[in-house]
């Protein structure tokens, strides 16, 4: 696992947003990402999903996490992901499939600007529970002391 863009020296980086390049082995056949958890990724991987078809224009998520961690890739095609703590914004856009995007609990996010066939993998570090979302940015603000 190597971090690519770590936003701040000496800050723990798994409670940071921050991007992760994973191995690419190619060969003339082609090229092949493998992601092992806890070694790749720093958290157990309990759940995989993927977003795909999306529709144009669509935006998705729209929603923060209470205790899950994520990272987010761009398996084909790209997208942008917008991240707010609250007190600020940052966003990413993940176009390469060997490039994740680590999200620590607590952060709100946006995904958005689809390419077509964009695919978007998710590896979750828990079973998926609603009890776990934030849906309401204002809920999300208040929980962290913000309003
Ligand atoms: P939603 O959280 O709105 O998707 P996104 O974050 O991509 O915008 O989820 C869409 C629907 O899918 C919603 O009914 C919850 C359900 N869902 C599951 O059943 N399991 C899962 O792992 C996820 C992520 C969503």
């Amino acid at each position: 696992m190597r971090v690519v863009a770590e936003p701040e020296i000496g800050m723990n980086v798994t409670t940071k947003p921050h991007l992760i390049e994973f191995q690419r082995i190619r060969d003339p056949r082609g090229a092949l990402t493998p992601i092992e958890a806890e070694k790749d990724v720093p958290f157990p991987v309990r759940r995989i999903y993927f977003i795909y078809d999306v529709s144009d224009g669509a935006a998705r998520a729209g929603h923060s996490h209470k205790a899950l961690e994520q990272v987010l890739i761009a398996v084909s095609g790209s997208f942008h992901v917008h991240l707010d703590d609250g007190l600020t914004r940052q966003s990413f856009r993940l176009s390469r499939p060997n490039v994740g995007l680590y999200i620590p609990r607590m952060f709100w996010r946006d995904i958005d600007d689809f390419s077509g066939g964009a695919v978007c993998l998710a590896l979750a570090s828990d079973h998926y529970h609603e009890s776990d979302y934030f849906r309401d940015y204002d809920a999300f603000l208040h929980a962290k002391g913000l309003r």
